[in-house]
């Protein structure tokens, strides 16, 4: 049976392991998806050498150089556009997105979290997972909406805290968590798997 993938662009700043997790993961036969492009809005952001060396196709959106986010994400939507993204996936993406380019790709844009949602919303999550004593912690794959780290809950994976840890050792178990869960939220997506129903998402089959 053919099978049509998905095709997904990534939207990165940094180091990139989701991102790595998510093409390896489309590098295999079945995966409905397939990963055509990976966009930094950093020239040094790690993760595109490893793109590259896997011939996806990459770009440089620097958004210093746009007046205003509505500019900044303009160009943004022509590179997704020219690539002919239908899927985005945002993995340590450190810019806001504006509720006008969220809307737009609504039911269509994921993002990872560090921290099992509602719970720690925002920036340092495994600092602040210590510092309120949680016994477990973890991560979190969810549609993009355009409050910050809402949205509907796609898959969760939990982590025990350990009395010894620090943030660099939780870090480490959950960042193997999400390079789990990202690409099965992916995946779901894009069989076509998942229905939002208002701010939960339903699995079906
Ligand atoms: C991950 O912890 C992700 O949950 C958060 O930013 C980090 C990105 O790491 N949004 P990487 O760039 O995927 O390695």
């Amino acid at each position: 049976m053919t099978m049509t993938r998905k095709r997904v662009g990534i939207l990165i700043s940094g180091r990139g392991s989701n991102m790595a997790a998510l093409i390896e993961a489309a590098a295999a036969k079945d995966y409905p998806a397939e990963i055509v492009l990976v966009v930094s809005n950093c020239h040094d952001a790690k993760g595109l050498e490893f793109a590259k060396s896997k011939n996806i196709t990459t770009a440089i959106v620097d958004h210093k150089k746009f007046a205003s986010r509505e500019a900044f994400e303009g160009e943004l939507q022509k590179e997704l556009a020219a690539a002919n993204v239908e899927i985005v996936c945002l993995a340590g993406f450190m810019r806001i997105l504006t509720d006008e380019f969220v809307k737009r790709w609504q039911g269509r844009i994921l993002n990872i979290h560090p921290s099992l949602l509602p719970a720690f919303k925002g920036t340092d999550t495994h600092t602040r997972a210590l510092k309120a004593g949680v016994k477990t912690h973890g991560a979190t794959v969810h549609f993009v909406v355009p409050e910050l780290d809402s949205g509907p809950i796609v898959l969760q994976a939990e982590v025990p805290v350990m009395a010894a840890d620090d943030p660099e050792t939780l870090a480490v178990r959950v960042i193997n968590v999400e390079h789990r869960i990202y690409p099965e939220a992916l995946r779901l997506l894009a069989e076509g798997k998942l229905k939002i129903a208002g701010e939960k998402v339903i699995v079906h089959d």
